[in-house]
């Protein structure tokens, strides 16, 4: 099990929320073996990042954020990577990841996001 740390926090509380959502959907994904139920806990996950990365986008559009644009960029380069691992995952086989891997990715994706780039949100809070 990952553990949450407050580090990962941005000060906007729809984000965090559905960031510690994500998290919590790490957690399940780490703790099925199963490929097959993998690929189904991998989807979860793929279709609320999904729609966890339009609400970011909102706000930063809303916030006329000047980096708007590459931030953008990263969400779709890690929907694109999560989409591959999941296509692999669907296969199975040879193809496959092992689950471990899949996990420490998955984990490696999220964490260098969040605390490098979603770090900007702490930015539109006002003190
Ligand atoms: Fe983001």
């Amino acid at each position: 099990m990952v553990q949450w740390t407050d580090d990962l926090l941005v000060d906007i509380p729809k984000i965090d929320r559905d960031h510690q959502e994500l998290f919590k959907m790490l957690n399940e994904i780490k703790a099925v073996t199963d490929i097959d139920e993998q690929a189904i806990y991998l989807n979860r996950f793929i279709q609320y990042a999904a729609s966890h990365f339009r609400l970011e986008e909102k706000v930063m559009r809303d916030h006329h954020y000047e980096l708007y644009e590459s931030h953008r960029d990263k969400h779709e380069e890690i929907t694109q990577k999560l989409a591959d691992l999941l296509e692999k995952q669907m296969r199975g086989g040879a193809e496959a990841i092992p689950h471990e891997d899949l996990v420490k990715l998955i984990q490696f994706w999220f964490f260098e996001h969040t605390l490098n780039v979603d770090s900007c949100f702490k930015d539109f809070v006002e003190h």
